[in-house]
């Protein structure tokens, strides 16, 4: 086996999809606590506040509960190599959260047993479905009262339209909650007063009732193994090749406050979750053990580190070995770029990378060179992997800084936040008006707070009654559209022409009177 066939092998890049409070963080820190990357539990939730005290548009996140970042973890459990990439839970943040799952090769999905599947987790099942990336459940919180299992498998398969299959299954839940059996490896885990409380192995059935009569009472012996039977006969049946193409997810139950069924969970996890896998480009499959190096751009942050005022961009590595200071090239400009103190990120640090492999992320300083969906390739032969999805914005304001004096930090800041992706930025034509654009409405408010908190921009904002935006990919627009009642022409940051439309009919209307000029939803490449 080639080295770069053994490093890829053992790469699993995942990303934890949920709806909020169902328990992303407290999964995520435990696993982070089993591969050793953390040391006591809290420091998650403890870095959160810790970065709310460097960086203040961390305490908007803060106080609406929500995670408006996502980040890297890098760790290695168990001679695996695992980066989590963590997504917002918020749907006003979608965009950043599509594109992050454009870079995983598997997800886990978190469901909250007494709330089964809920909006946010729809929408993001969504994007995982569309991109067949395979999926595991993990049904959070079985020490607290909660849908019963059958019901959850039902609500999965009816409102994801995915197929299921319990790898274990909960004994009581709740007060009631004694551990989970593993159907897998027919072995009891013991759960009581928050703890793991040991393993027994069992024969069969009876030998599973005749275990669990010391520890749980008979109506929760009795409902596990009709559960059981039942699901032998009716359930589906395992198969990893519908695993692997994204139609069927395995689910596992836990609770993940206490660290219960995490690590089963993690095992099975490792083991069945696919390694990188080849993915499409301009130039045909490349396969991640190929030779040549690339990746992909698949989002770029300011101001990670406020004291330094540095931009990341986040790099998937899709085939190659980074090796320190090696020559690449972007497919978009075609310039050469030498990749200079790459980053991957821990828990709680920084560092500076030696060598990554296909399924890394790593962090590139980036002065400005970098464009979300950017291709980087190892030799001069660019190839495209193609474009990241985009959604149109839907929303639309005016904005100036309250302090003209401020112009210069203002400028900057909306340049800064507008490359990172953070929102749409266009100028009217004359007065170079500043309109932002934004999927969500969040977007705005988190908008105003970081202008304030990064660049000391205190802003004025005017809501705009536009609901559609559109590039103006050929022909002219003639003088009479360039202002109506009910559209607007702007430029967008390199000055290509954008429509505002108020409504869908009037976009309609605009097209039917002006059948040579090519309007597109998404801005075009360049
Ligand atoms: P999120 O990142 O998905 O938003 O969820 P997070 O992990 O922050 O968990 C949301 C809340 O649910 C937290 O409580 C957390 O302690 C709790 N929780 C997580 N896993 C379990 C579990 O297995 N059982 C139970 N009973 N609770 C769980 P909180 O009160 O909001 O925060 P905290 O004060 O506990 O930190």
């Amino acid at each position: 086996m080639s080295e770069y066939t053994k490093e890829v092998n053992r790469r699993k890049t995942f990303a934890i999809i949920s709806h909020p409070d169902a328990g992303k963080t407290t999964l995520t820190e435990k696993m982070l606590l089993l591969g050793g990357a953390i040391r006591s539990a809290g420091s998650v939730k403890a870095k959160k506040s810790a970065k709310f005290a460097t960086s203040d548009w961390m305490e908007l996140e803060k106080q609406r509960g929500i995670s408006v970042t996502s980040s890297v973890m890098q760790f290695e459990y168990e001679g695996y190599k695992i980066n989590i990439l963590d997504t917002p839970g918020h749907e006003d943040f979608s965009e950043d959260t599509y594109r992050t799952l454009m870079a995983v090769d598997s997800v886990v999905m978190i469901l909250d047993v007494a709330k089964g599947v809920e909006a946010q987790t729809k929408k993001l099942f969504k994007v995982c479905r569309d991109r067949g990336i395979p999926i595991f459940t993990f049904i959070n919180k079985m020490d607290r009262f909660g849908k019963e299992p059958l019901e959850l498998f039902e609500e999965i398969e009816e409102v994801l339209g995915i197929e299921s299959t319990p790898v274990n299954y909960p004994i009581g839940m709740g007060p009631t909650f004694k551990g989970v059996y593993d159907r897998f490896t027919k072995k009891i885990e013991y759960y009581a007063d928050g703890e793991n409380v040991g393993t027994q192995q069992v024969e069969d059935y009876d030998d599973l009732q005749k275990q669990l009569e010391q520890t749980a009472d008979q109506a929760t012996i009795d409902q596990l193994i009709e559960d059981l039977m039942l699901l032998d006969e009716a359930g589906n049946e395992f198969d990893m090749e519908s695993v692997t193409n994204g139609n069927q997810t395995p689910v596992f139950f836990g609770s993940a406050i206490s660290s219960f069924g995490v690590p089963t969970f993690l095992e099975h996890f490792l083991e069945m979750a696919p390694s990188p896998s080849s993915r499409e480009s301009t130039a045909g499959t490349i396969d991640p053990t190929d030779k040549e190096f690339s990746g992909f751009v698949f989002k770029i942050q300011a101001n990670m580190d406020p004291s330094h005022r540095d931009r990341i961009a986040f790099l998937r590595i899709c085939s190659g070995k980074y090796e320190k200071g090696m020559t690449t090239y972007l497919d978009r400009t075609g310039k050469q770029m030498k990749l200079a103190q790459p980053q991957q990120f821990f828990a709680d640090s920084r560092e500076a990378v030696e060598e990554a492999y296909a399924g890394d992320i790593v962090g590139l300083y980036d002065p400005g060179v970098y464009q979300i969906g950017d291709t980087v390739c190892g030799n001069k032969d660019i190839f495209s992997f193609g474009d990241l999805p985009q959604f149109a914005p839907e929303h639309f304001a005016k904005v100036r800084p309250k302090n003209a004096m401020k112009h210069k930090q203002y400028i900057k800041g909306i340049q800064q936040l507008a490359q990172e992706g953070a929102i749409q930025v266009y100028r009217t034509p004359h007065f170079e008006e500043t309109i932002l654009g934004a999927v969500g409405q969040l977007q705005f408010e988190v908008f105003i707070y970081r202008m304030q908190a990064e660049y000391g921009v205190e802003l004025v904002m005017d809501r705009l009654s536009y609901q559609v935006a559109r590039w103006v990919t050929k022909g002219e627009i003639p003088e009479k559209a360039m202002r109506t009642s009910t559209s607007m022409v702007v430029k967008d940051y390199v000055d290509r022409p954008v429509i505002l439309f108020k409504n869908e009919f009037n976009l309609e209307y605009f097209q039917n009177q002006n059948e040579d000029i090519d309007l597109s939803e998404k801005p075009p490449r360049n």
